[in-house]
């Protein structure tokens, strides 16, 4: 067997590494970018998930415990583009009929998947399905104040502090594993969600964490659960499960809606090298019992956008979040509204 990279060969490697099917079709094609057989055996020896079989199911020597804040394992390296990269054919503009469209399949699988495995769904980590979650649930909500910490981390490099900031809006709040920690770091704290079964766990969540100062919207089409102004706009591992032309538009909604002076600190996949989205072979194609897919938005846009609506660009930082056995280049976006 050569070291090319087929559909095939990455079925065998889930089930050889952790001892399972891809979770959807999506998974494969994220899968094929790493291009060789090598590249994709790397992936998995660094995600959490394998990491996390070798330890439990192997019964191999056991690391040390880490502490809470750190007992979801890191993700993996960003990927990078490669300079020769050829572009993307993304369809990224639509009308208000497909919109709805668009929006109500992501609405419909998000709940599926709140109702079916709320943790996992968020961070797709064996240790979060639903049989292993009694264990874990601890370490699952405490991973949040990572986020928190590097978004606090984030405004101090720009010479910012959260009290700046008093409204600040979650947008894709999942079951409130960051929410909690927001409220505690910010004065007014507005989330959304297109899933009211995550939504439903984040308040339930949030209540018996004590915090009383988060308010929760369902998020529709018509505003995308964004309705007032507000000074700090954070959105992690949300954008990337929307088609492209739902990503464009919750991010002209966001920035339209910023503050003048507030920030929008986001995280977006912009390149993966097997990625195309043609809006009619979508539609065509949709599947009802669809599992969590992965979309792009290419950088030029996301930087047309921040353009149109008065924004300036702070910093876009490398991330990883694109998933564990996922070649694709994801960017957190640092932009600043122009204060007017
Ligand atoms: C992977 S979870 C992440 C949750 C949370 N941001 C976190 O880091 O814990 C993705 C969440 O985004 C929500 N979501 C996806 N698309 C959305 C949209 N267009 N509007 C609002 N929420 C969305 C899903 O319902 C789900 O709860």
């Amino acid at each position: 067997m050569d070291g090319n990279l087929t559909p095939e060969t990455v079925r065998l490697a889930y089930r050889l590494f952790v001892g399972r099917d891809p979770e959807s079709e999506p998974m494969v094609q994220h899968a094929l970018s790493y291009g060789t057989i090598e590249r994709l055996r790397t992936a998995f020896f660094r995600s959490p998930e394998f990491r996390g079989i070798c330890q439990s199911e192997l019964r191999l020597a056991p690391t040390p415990a880490p502490p809470p804040q750190q007992a979801v394992a890191p993700p993996p390296l960003p990927a990078q583009v490669p300079l020769d990269a050829p572009p993307l054919d993304i369809e990224w503009r639509t009308d208000a009929a497909t919109t709805t469209a668009l929006l109500a399949h992501v609405r419909d699988t998000w709940t599926r998947l709140g109702n079916e495995q709320p943790h996992w769904s968020v961070l797709s980590a064996e240790q979060f399905r639903p049989d292993r979650i009694d264990a874990n649930e601890a370490a699952f909500f405490a991973s949040g104040g990572n986020d928190v910490a590097q978004l606090v981390a984030i405004l101090r490099r720009n010479g910012l502090e959260p009290a700046a900031f008093p409204r600040m809006f979650e947008f894709g709040c999942g079951i409130g594993r960051v929410t909690a920690h927001l409220a505690r770091t910010f004065r007014d704290v507005t989330v959304c969600d297109v899933s009211a079964s995550h939504m439903a766990m984040a308040r339930d969540k949030v209540y018996e964490s004590g915090v009383h100062n988060v308010a929760f919207k369902l998020a529709a089409s018509d505003e995308f659960g964004m309705a007032a102004p507000f000074d700090l706009w954070f959105s992690r591992i949300v954008l990337q499960h929307n088609p492209p032309p739902i990503i464009a538009m919750i991010l002209r909604r966001a920035f339209a809606l910023l503050a003048p002076g507030g920030l929008a600190v986001f995280q977006v996949p912009t390149y993966a090298a097997s990625y195309r989205f043609r809006i009619a072979d979508y539609l065509a194609g949709l599947d009802a019992e669809a599992r969590i897919e992965m979309h792009v938005l290419p950088q030029p846009v996301v930087f047309q956008l921040a353009r149109q609506a008065g924004c300036e660009i702070l910093e876009v930082l490398a991330d990883a979040s694109a998933g564990p056995v996922a070649q694709w280049n994801s960017s957190i976006f640092v932009l600043r509204k122009n204060p007017g």
